[in-house]
């Protein structure tokens, strides 16, 4: 490709890119799936690549670069950052508001307020020079802020050049950082399964991911931005202040789609019950409301006190983050038998709500947060999702509070609770037998891929568990014809027919029944292997440890997610009822699986294929083969249909071999020449 042609076709993909953002950030209307946004960005990479010459710092694909820094420059606003004074009652607000009518010596209903959220993040100055952002500061103290531009960049809604005409040449576009509470709970969730460190709370996570010296760790932390206004401006935008955030909106600058103007008081008052309603359901957190008089020439006759403008204020919500004491630990058992240690506190209002419970998340946590039974905590609650501790306070510690201790036995079902070797969560071990995963147990045991009890759908178990008609899956093979017929939406017709399918059952493989009995990580593949390696149900119930570490794929947490299994006396109550019940299934001879073509391959199947997939991996499995759902440095190769995506990925980077359907084709006709056709 020439270079003028690079060129055109570079701005065009920058262009299209930006106008997806916009759509995405500013119009809150995605129009394209994720995976042609990424295509259009790959293509994007690959000619800045071909052609490094072209590349410029606001193309879409500059947001992160450049090395960690030892500290912020620092930035003097040419006009200040200011703050806000606050309000926290009607009577206040009243109060505020005919103030302002005195100042300016109107009717007070004649005023007209700009409403929007008080975002619960962190002040940013965005200065675009002739449309391009050149650079960001913190608010710091108000006067001066640090620089944090490379920070600021790897935020995606953060244009890095405006959109449109009509910019001033110099624009400071002010507003705030926040963290989505989508984000922040996906963040979170990863951070506690690796045993990492949680964020406190989206504003702190914001503020913390603000203010990294290395921007590539800003640009993995789920950031976003609204703007609220602008510091300076080499040209004058509008007359109201609802007309500028118009104009920023135009250029592709965020703006919170609540934003709208109100009528003197009895606006305020309305939109702040109903924003009060609407806050659990809004996709970030707000700890208040801000009004501001929307005329800008009345802003001005009204000026400032100290710090803040007379012609704004904060009417604030009630905290979300309070105060109270700890009374008592308990544990709480999940459908998948994750125990969740649970707080039980002095009721507390916390956002308008009273909370009684909160959870701790787990043991660590516990640790980490320096909590102990009798402590004083700070409570969290925000949007509709469960309260959580969020730390002690040492210092009112009372002389009787004592640590919390993980109880060794479910106090639901008795059965042993065990925390594998690395893992943060304890989990209850009576995984067949405990009622408080008793749904989950079963709907899993009858689904396709494990005993394939057709018919039994998730409502049906659901009715038969709260009946008490099944407690666990042995009772499946007891059940009457009556007491179906009796369920609801159950006619004795389709009664009839789920009894055949339970009947047909217990004819299975082993390794069905081993993928059934919801062990966990072992999933159907590891069934297979176990059931290949061990032969019968009475070897691998009697292997240690070490015995089942010798099975291919099988590290020391899945070994040990096995041993507790088995070594659960109510676990192996039920197996035994399984099989008194009628299980079955055909001998598997050891030996003979070794000897087949593929054994000991790992294949993975991704992208759409001409054959149906399940057929693909039946014939494979035939073979001797396994065919796993993730590509590691084991897999012996990955065949790609079309439009294969990240799993293809992955096998370039780690060095697998990657066949097409020919390939496929090959190694279906002639299995024992798998070496030589992976070298083609
Ligand atoms: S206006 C002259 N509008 O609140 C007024 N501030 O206490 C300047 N904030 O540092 C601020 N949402 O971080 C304004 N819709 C909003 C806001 C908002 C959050 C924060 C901002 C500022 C602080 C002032």
């Amino acid at each position: 490709m020439k270079l003028e042609q690079a060129r055109a076709e570079i701005e065009r993909l920058r262009q299209e890119i930006e106008s997806h953002n916009y759509r995405y950030y500013v119009l809150d209307e995605p129009s394209i799936p994720d995976t042609e946004y990424d295509a259009l960005f790959r293509r994007l990479q690959a000619l800045e690549a071909e052609f490094p010459e072209l590349v410029t710092p606001d193309s879409p694909t500059q947001r992160v670069g450049g090395k960690p820094r030892d500290g912020f420059a620092t930035v003097r606003h040419a006009v200040p950052m200011l703050s806000l004074n606050n309000v926290f009652s009607e009577a206040e607000m009243r109060e505020f508001c005919q103030r302002v009518a005195d100042g300016l010596g109107v009717e007070e209903s004649s005023i007209r307020w700009s409403a929007e959220p008080k975002f619960d993040g962190l002040a940013i100055s965005l200065l675009y020079r002739n449309g391009q952002l050149v650079q960001a500061a913190t608010r710091g103290d108000g006067e001066t802020g640090e620089d944090v531009t490379a920070n600021a960049r790897t935020i995606p809604a953060i244009p890095l050049r405006l959109r449109g005409q009509g910019w001033p040449a110099e624009l400071e576009v002010r507003g705030e950082v926040y963290m989505p509470i989508a984000g922040f709970r996906a963040w979170n969730q990863r951070a506690l399964e690796r045993g990492e460190k949680p964020l406190a709370n989206p504003r702190n996570g914001a503020a913390g991911s603000l203010r990294q010296l290395d921007p590539k760790i800003t640009a993995k932390r789920p950031l976003a931005f609204y703007s609220y206004g602008i510091g300076l401006s080499s040209e004058t935008l509008a007359d109201r202040y609802t007309g500028i955030l118009e104009k920023l909106r135009g250029w592709g600058i965020p703006v919170c789609p609540e934003a709208t103007t109100v009528q003197g008081f009895a606006g305020c008052r309305d939109y702040h019950e109903r924003m009060l309603h609407k806050r659990d359901a809004l996709p970030y957190e707000i700890d208040g409301l801000v009004f501001k008089v929307d005329d800008l020439q009345a802003q001005e006759t009204l000026g400032f006190v100290t710090r803040a403008p007379r012609w704004a204020i904060a009417w604030k919500f009630p905290a979300q983050e309070v105060s109270t004491r700890l009374l008592a630990i308990d544990v709480q058992i999940g459908r998948t038998g994750a125990v969740t240690p649970v707080a039980r506190l002095e009721p507390v209002q916390v956002g308008g709500v009273t909370v009684t419970n909160a959870t701790l998340h787990n043991e660590d946590e516990i640790r980490r947060k320096d909590i102990c039974i009798g402590d004083w905590v700070i409570v969290r609650r925000a949007g509709d999702v469960i309260p959580e501790v969020v730390r002690s306070i040492p210092e009112r510690r009372p002389a009787d509070a004592r640590p919390f201790t993980m109880p060794s036995h479910c106090p639901v079902c008795g059965s042993r609770i065990h925390r594998a070797e690395g893992e943060a969560v304890s989990r209850c071990t009576g995984g067949l037998y405990c009622p408080a995963q008793r749904k989950q147990a079963i709907k899993h045991f009858a689904s396709r891929k494990a005993m394939d009890i057709e018919g039994l759908g998730d409502k049906l178990v659901d009715q038969l568990v709260e009946r008490e008609l099944v407690q666990t899956p042995a009772d499946l093979y007891h059940l009457q014809l009556e007491q179906l017929a009796a369920l609801e939406r159950m006619a004795e017709k389709s009664a009839r027919n789920l009894l055949q399918a339970i009947e047909r059952s217990k004819a299975t493989t082993l390794d069905r029944f081993l993928f059934a009995l919801g062990i966990r990580e072992v999933g159907e593949a590891t069934a297979k292997a176990l059931a290949r390696h061990f032969g019968s149900l009475e070897a691998l119930m009697q292997a240690d440890q070490t015995l089942l570490e010798a099975v291919e794929d099988i590290g020391p947490v899945v070994a040990d997610h096995i041993v507790s299994f088995f070594a659960e006396s109510h676990n192996r109550q039920v197996i035994e009822q399984l099989l008194t019940a009628g299980i079955h299934w055909p001998e598997v001879t050891v030996e003979q699986e070794e000897a087949l073509p593929l054994a000991g391959r790992t294949l993975v199947l991704t992208g759409t294929l001409r054959r149906p997939r399940g057929e693909v991996k039946a014939a494979l499995e035939r073979l001797g083969a396994k065919v796993a759902g993730s590509v590691s440095k084991k897999t012996t190769a990955v065949i790609a249909g079309e439009a294969a995506g990240s799993k293809l990925e992955k096998a370039r980077s780690l060095g697998v071999p990657v066949l097409d359907e020919r390939g496929l084709d090959a190694i279906l006709a002639q299995p024992e020449s798998l070496e030589s056709i992976l070298k083609q």
